[in-house]
Order: structure tokens, then C-alpha cells, then sequence
């Protein structure tokens, strides 16, 4: 039988309650990072434009942070625009850069109160002056809060990234500005997301099993989680869920 709306609700509701039981709090997931994947499937299957897909995909993102800040996740990453989304067509690139601005407006106030910082790691160069002051009004905002980090992934490429990272070094060694050898640990100040943890979980969306560019020298050690849900159609449990099975699996480190 088809279950009326009120009816999910609740049922969502318990199951949360359910997992919130079985989750160990002394053991979740420091950083959590998702490529948040299928809008444009979703709205496809409704016989809806691909704007529908990414405006409810919104919506998730509200949630999904807001579960984790409740949950005690310390960092969030969302892989929300790839280097190589650029390559979309110009009506859909266009509608994608103006979603940051959209979550902002309506957002910041209460990320501000909720003491959650927003951080950004891609190359901001290449976004729409009003997304970039958009932006930077919300990293402006929350620079003193001190409670989850969420961390925007915005014209984001891992190789981009790693490139930079090694032009960068070797400016500052040839410059006199570093000096001695060069260890994972230097390297790693030279990424987007140097000062942050490596991600514990990567969630990805969808049913596609890859990593699209994403974290690909952070994301070394990480548990990999997938679902086929699209992304419009994740909810609370589902991230959950995710950290429920990441409380099951041993993470060896190379180690017996
Ligand atoms: C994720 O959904 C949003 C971005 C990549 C920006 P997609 O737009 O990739 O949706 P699918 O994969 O085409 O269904
Ligand atoms: C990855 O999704 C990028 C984001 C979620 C922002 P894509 O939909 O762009 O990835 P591919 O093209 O299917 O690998
Ligand atoms: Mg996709």
C-alpha cells in the first residue's frame, strides 16, 4: 500500500531514532566528505527539467547538514561543482553557480548561530563575481565559529589541485621560503584542504562507483560508502545509515 506523506514522516522518524541508538558517539566519522550525485536523473524520472534535480538536491544539502552538525560530525566536505562541470551546457553551469548564492541567502543567518564555519576549497578564481562575494560574505561570517566545519567544494579538481600544490612548493623552495625535505606532511599544506583531517567516509550518490576527480590524495585511507538513492532523494537516515556501517569495518591502515 502506498504510504501517505504524514505516514513517511514517521517512519522516517523512527528509523532515525533506530539508528541513532546503534550509532556509537564515541566513534563517528571526524570528517565526512560526499559527492553529491543523480539530480538530473532524479528530475528525468519525473519528467521534470534538471533544475528540479539540483533545486531539490538543495534541500537534501539542508538536511545532510544539519544532521551531521547534530549528530557531532567535526568536518563536512560537498563536492558541489567539478572542474570538469564546466564542460555542462552554459543554462545549466549558469544555474548550478547560482545555488551557492540561493543556500546562503537563506542559510547563513543560521549557520552563523548554529556556530558551523564555512569553507571553501577549489580555485574561486574561475566562479561569477557574485558568487564569489556570496561566498565570502559566509566564510566573512562564520570565521570565528568553532563548531562543524562546512566545507564547500566549489570548481574543485583533485589533479587541478595537486598540481597547484606542487607549483606553489616549489615557488616557496626556490624563493627560500621552505626549506628542508619535502614530506607528505609539507605536500599536504599545499592543498585546499590543508589544516583539515583526511575524510574518515566518503559517501557518494547515485550508484556510480567512482571518484570523479574528488580528494583523490586525502581520500587515501578513507571507507568508501555508495548508494543508488539520488541525491535529492537522500535523507538523515541515509547518512545514518552510512555511519552505522562505518562503525562496522575495520580500519587497518596497512596494520593486522
Ligand atoms: C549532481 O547531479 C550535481 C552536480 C554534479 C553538480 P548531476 O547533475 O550530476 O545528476 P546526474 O548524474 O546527471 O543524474
Ligand atoms: C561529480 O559528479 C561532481 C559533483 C558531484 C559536483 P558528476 O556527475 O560531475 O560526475 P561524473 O561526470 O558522472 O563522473
Ligand atoms: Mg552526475
Amino acid at each position: 500500500m502506498l504510504k501517505g506523506w504524514g505516514e513517511m514522516e514517521n517512519s522516517l522518524e523512527e528509523r532515525e531514532k533506530e539508528l541513532l541508538a546503534k550509532i556509537d558517539p564515541e566513534r563517528l566519522p571526524g570528517h565526512v566528505a560526499i559527492i553529491m550525485d543523480g539530480n538530473g536523473r532524479w528530475a528525468k524520472e519525473r519528467g521534470l527539467p534538471r533544475s528540479a534535480g539540483h533545486r531539490q538536491g538543495v534541500e537534501t544539502v539542508r538536511e545532510i547538514v544539519s544532521c551531521s552538525h547534530r549528530l557531532g560530525i567535526k568536518v563536512l566536505t560537498l563536492f558541489a561543482f567539478s572542474t570538469e562541470n564546466w564542460k555542462r551546457p552554459a543554462w545549466e553551469v549558469n544555474y548550478l553557480m547560482s545555488l551557492p548564492q540561493q543556500y546562503l541567502k537563506k542559510e547563513l543567518p543560521k549557520l552563523v548561530e548554529e556556530n558551523v564555519k564555512v569553507n571553501l576549497i577549489g580555485d574561486p578564481s574561475r566562479l561569477p563575481p557574485p558568487v564569489q562575494k556570496a561566498v565570502n560574505q559566509g566564510l566573512e561570517a562564520t570565521r570565528n565559529n568553532t563548531g562543524m566545519v562546512l566545507n564547500f567544494a566549489l570548481n574543485y579538481g583533485s589533479r587541478m589541485e595537486i598540481v597547484r600544490a606542487v607549483q606553489g612548493l616549489l615557488a616557496d623552495i626556490q624563493e627560500g621560503r621552505h626549506k628542508g625535505p619535502v614530506t607528505e606532511e609539507v605536500f599536504s599544506r599545499y592543498l585546499f584542504t590543508a589544516g583539515l583531517p583526511d575524510p574518515d567516509l566518503l559517501i557518494r550518490t547515485s550508484g556510480e562507483y567512482r571518484l570523479s576527480n574528488f580528494l583523490l590524495w586525502q581520500l587515501a585511507y578513507s571507507e568508501l560508502w555508495f548508494t543508488r538513492t539520488y541525491w535529492p532523494d537522500f535523507n538523515r537516515c541515509h547518512l545514518l545509515q552510512a555511519v552505522y556501517d562505518y562503525q562496522q569495518r575495520e580500519r587497518r591502515f596497512g596494520k593486522i
